[in-house]
């Protein structure tokens, strides 16, 4: 018999899930990318910045971290003394894999003048080399608090950096990262969808290229997408970021009809995020039950990081003075 087909399966892996989350002690944070059955069991479902704040706060013992490695190590960055476990340890993601911690010291080292804004997608190395972390919530708060005078580098997200760079006319230096999942949108054919729906919002998460978010009613992140679905006048919103987050606007607002943007085949299951999709239920329960495979950090690495993802904590919540940027 094959160890997959040994685990509960329907009602009773939920409930041996329920289970093991009580008798661990455990927290399941999922994020909006997460295939419907995981949002739906999770103890909290929420964008980058919600669920680093949740992991910072929780007083569980353990933290089943149901999204991609960047955010479960974030976890433990902010909550050390807690087991944080991942389904699946090769959930990555391409905008960290578009940043090594070497290149991207070699870059710092070739602009002493410039701070480092680094979005939370990125590696626990190039976190310990950035002044201050940012999610596409806080971005737009943190970056009107840094002196308009102090030069940036921001990455690894292109798009991001180049989207907060018009909006506020700043100059950034940017790191070439994509997300592989909205760069995969299709101008053409969100054009032809836009034309069947003339009347019909378009929100785009702003990891989308200019093509994309030039087209947008609203740019914004998971979070503020949701809430724009929430309150959006009509009855039809396109939606341009990965599609699992479709499903929390469907159990909100059923009467309403969310349509997922196309990618260049039409099709929006390019635009599922591969990484997000290698968890499932079956690898939360082993991880629950074994609290393998587990995030390690080295200290001194921790201590290092921990102070630019602090200072997004704080700023995200305006509290840091200005000049208060440097982490090294
Ligand atoms: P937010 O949930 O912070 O908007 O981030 C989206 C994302 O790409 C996560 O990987
Ligand atoms: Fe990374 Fe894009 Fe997947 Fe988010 S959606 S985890 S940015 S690859």
């Amino acid at each position: 018999m094959s160890v997959e087909s040994k685990l509960p399966s329907g009602d009773d892996l939920l409930a041996e899930i329920d289970r093991l989350r009580k008798e661990k002690n455990a927290i399941i944070l999922a994020h909006y990318y997460q295939k419907s059955e995981i949002q739906d069991l999770a103890d909290y479902v929420g964008d980058s910045l919600q669920l680093s704040q949740k992991a910072a706060e929780t007083d569980a013992d353990v933290i089943a971290f149901c999204g991609v490695k960047f955010m479960a190590d974030t976890a433990k960055i902010l909550s050390p003394e807690k087991i944080v476990v991942l389904p699946d340890m090769d959930a990555g993601c391409s905008l960290e894999d578009s940043c090594p911690p070497d290149k991207f010291k070699a870059f710092r080292e070739a602009h002493p003048d410039h701070i480092a804004l680094t979005y939370i997608n990125c590696s626990t190395e190039v976190k310990a080399l950035s002044d201050v972390i940012v999610t596409s919530s806080s971005a737009e708060t943190i970056l009107q608090q840094i002196p308009e005078d102090q030069k940036i580098i921001f990455g690894p997200d292109r798009h991001l950096g180049g989207y907060l760079s018009r909006k506020f006319n700043r100059e950034m230096l940017l790191w070439p990262g994509v997300c592989i999942v909205h760069e995969a949108f299709s101008e053409t054919e969100l054009i032809k969808l836009k034309e069947e729906h003339p009347d019909a919002p378009i929100a785009a998460h702003p990891e989308c290229p200019p093509t994309i978010v030039d087209h947008a009613d609203f740019v914004g992140s998971t979070s503020g997408i949701l809430n724009f679905a929430k309150e959006f006048e009509g009855d039809t919103l396109i939606v341009a970021t990965e599609p699992h987050i479709i499903h929390q606007m469907e159990k909100a607002l059923p009467e309403k009809n969310f349509i997922g943007a196309p990618g260049a085949d039409g099709n929006c299951n390019c635009n599922i995020c591969p990484y997000m999709a290698l968890n499932t239920m079956e690898k939360l329960y082993t991880c629950l039950r074994d609290l393998e495979p587990r995030i390690e950090i080295e200290e001194s690495l921790r201590l290092q990081a921990k102070k630019s993802l602090d200072k997004m904590l704080e700023m995200a919540s305006g509290t840091v003075g200005k000049g208060d940027l440097g982490n090294r």
